[in-house]
């Protein structure tokens, strides 16, 4: 059955000029059909280049608002209508514009989980394995960096030739793992390294061998001799693995490391998408494109 939709799904891409990207916690299934995987950076300048007229993006709204966003010509329809992030929703642009009232000598460097809107109050846009460079490479001194206090922790330490300000605001998948769930992770598998994505706790961070974007865990876990890794990132990383590395051995960070969100997106919901019956079109407002496209190109300029 699954073989039979994935080229039924395969058949219909080619004809009517679809280019499916899929982000990386997407299921082993829907990865199979993509033209593209990745992490959201990846799939940000992935997206501006794509020949294709339409674009199905498999993952979250902000990933299918980034595609439109620089390629406003195209279709652009995400694979889940009520496939959101949580953490874009947790802080609006006239929040913002009062915080930078506050700090106007502040950059306002935005965690590209935002919504378009809060987009275009930012002065950059980073992902997680771009922040570090971003932050390092921008002119500006003083970074305001919004919304997630633990990845900004993270680029903080660093980054410690720049000052920093942070708003409370993250994930609440990885800010669910805990110091004691990493604790009894090495306790259980005392030989393996610990491979974590930076919007965890810094008590999780901190006690890592190895801190990256999804992309990065999975090119370390790869590239490494090491035979056993524990995974602190969302758990379709280490289903992934498990298909790519059949030699090693990886392991849940925490069985809770799970986001519902990027969950929705099912091998069905794709094929109903290329069927015109699913998913939805993503509408922005021209005014709020063009100035959302801003940081974003920044960050691709910055990133490389
Ligand atoms: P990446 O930058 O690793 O793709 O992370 C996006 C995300 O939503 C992680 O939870
Ligand atoms: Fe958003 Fe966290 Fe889900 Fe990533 S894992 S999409 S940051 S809620």
């Amino acid at each position: 059955m699954t073989g039979e939709m994935q080229a039924k799904i395969k058949r219909l891409k080619e004809q009517n000029d679809v280019c499916i990207l899929a982000h990386s916690y997407m299921s082993e299934d829907v990865t199979e059909v993509a033209d593209f995987v990745g992490d959201s950076y990846a799939l940000a300048v992935k997206a501006k280049s794509a020949p294709q007229s339409t674009v199905i993006m498999c993952g979250v709204r902000f990933m299918a608002e980034t595609v439109k966003i620089l390629s406003p010509q195209k279709r652009v329809i995400l694979s889940h209508p009520q496939a959101g992030c949580p953490m874009a929703e947790q802080m609006d642009a006239d929040l913002i514009r009062e915080v930078k009232k506050k700090y106007p000598e502040y950059a306002v460097v935005a965690y590209i989980n935002t919504t378009a809107e809060l987009k275009t109050v930012a002065d950059c846009c980073v992902t997680s394995s771009s922040a570090v460079k971003i932050c390092r490479a921008l002119p500006e001194k003083n970074i305001l960096f919004i919304p997630d206090i633990n990845l900004g922790t993270y680029v903080k330490n660093q980054v410690p030739e720049k000052n920093f300000k942070l708003l409370s605001g993250g994930c609440p998948t990885h800010a669910r793992i805990e110091k004691g769930d990493l604790i009894q992770a090495k306790k259980l598998h005392p030989q393996a390294l610990v491979l974590v994505h930076p919007e965890c706790r810094p008590e999780v961070t901190d006690g890592a061998d190895y801190v990256g974007s999804t992309s990065g865990i999975m090119e370390f876990a790869k590239k490494s001799e090491a035979k056993e890794f524990i995974i602190g990132t969302e758990n379709s990383i280490v289903q992934h693995l498990k298909f790519a590395c059949p030699d090693k051995k990886f392991y849940e960070l925490s069985k809770d490391l799970v986001c519902h969100n990027m969950k929705l997106t099912t091998l069905p919901d794709v094929y109903a998408c290329l069927k015109g019956e699913g998913g939805e079109e993503i509408i922005l407002d021209e005014d709020t494109r063009v100035k959302a496209a801003k940081c974003i190109e920044r960050m691709i300029e910055l990133g490389g």
